[in-house]
């Protein structure tokens, strides 16, 4: 049996559209063993229980066919226990944790048998993600910039100033990434171009070097305003949180908003003004950065849920 975890993704941060990611210290946790029978169960714990399938349709066992075929393998008969704590449907690369879950059970399962490298598991959640900015941070931790090249994706992982200090805001209602997709127009203008270019570039060096510099690095012009009208309470709340100096952004694909703080009491700072003003409902939760990625481990047999006497 294998156990695998997987950090929470924010990915874009603004400026970085589909090159951006952010791990964050929040873990979706799933169990794999193999079985005689053929086909998959699938037990969901927590967030999505009910919800997602739990049958070869499920994402995670996808993932893992997906590896299994790419290497020439054959698929066992598996049994799956995910103990999920990412949001659903959020902005917090909860498909990317699921699809990167599956890799890294594949991974662990056939340890000794087939070798994986950083390239070759971030192709695979590519494969399957279509966009590698959640995934690469899910997989490495920390800081990624991912890009795409005709041999397949890459990734540089950056460690992050200590002071940054994430805060999302979590809404009740979700969002669709393919509905967001679907909001931005094919080609931007030049100048639209130029301007996330410069700040996407000041982003890197906010959030390594100069963390003074994240609101002005958070600006952009090529996806935020485009969805905005298929997320007027994200925006609302942004422009308010930017109006008062805080580097707000939507997470992801949205719904939820990511706030880039400097230090742990800008991020306190963050969270009362949203809870005093704003007209809705949102979780706020203050993440550590995550600097591990995704592990695996081998384990002897299923963790018992009753703790030992
Ligand atoms: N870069 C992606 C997007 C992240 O904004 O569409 C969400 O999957």
């Amino acid at each position: 049996m294998v156990t695998v975890k997987v950090p929470a993704t924010s990915a874009n941060l603004g400026p970085g559209f589909d090159t951006l990611g952010l791990a964050l210290a929040l873990y979706d946790e799933l169990q794999v063993s193999v079985r005689d029978e053929p086909g998959a169960t699938v037990e969901v714990i927590g967030v999505g229980a009910g919800e997602v399938p739990t049958d070869e349709s499920n994402l995670v066992v996808r993932a893992i066919a997906h590896t299994f075929e790419a290497v020439g393998h054959p698929l066992p008969g598996l049994e799956l226990v995910a103990r999920n704590n990412i949001p659903h449907g959020r902005g917090m690369g909860s498909s990317g944790a699921a699809i990167v879950s599956g890799i890294m059970a594949a991974k662990g399962l056939l340890d000794g048998i087939v070798e994986f490298d950083a390239q070759r598991l971030l192709a695979l959640a590519n494969d399957m993600e279509g966009h590698p900015d959640n995934v690469a941070p899910a997989l490495f931790g920390g800081l990624t910039i991912a890009w795409v090249t005709p041999e397949g994706p890459r990734f540089k992982k950056l460690i992050v100033h200590r002071g940054v200090s994430p805060l999302v805001l979590v809404p009740e209602h979700v969002m669709s990434t393919a509905l967001a997709r679907s909001l931005q127009p094919q080609s931007v203008p030049h100048e639209d171009a130029v301007f996330n270019v410069s700040r996407s570039a000041l982003l890197v060096a906010a959030l390594i070097q100069s963390p003074e510099l994240l609101h002005a690095a958070t600006e952009d012009k090529l996806h935020q305003s485009y969805r905005a009208s298929a997320m007027p309470e994200t925006d609302r709340l942004i422009t308010l949180l930017r109006e008062n100096g805080f580097a707000a952004v939507v997470s992801g694909a949205g719904p939820s908003i990511l706030v880039l703080c400097s230090d742990p009491s800008q991020r306190l700072a963050a969270a009362e003004l949203v809870a005093q003003k704003s007209e809705t409902r949102w979780q706020p939760l203050m993440l550590a950065v995550d600097f591990k990625g995704a592990t695996v481990t081998a384990t002897a047999e299923r963790q018992s849920d009753t703790p030992a006497a």
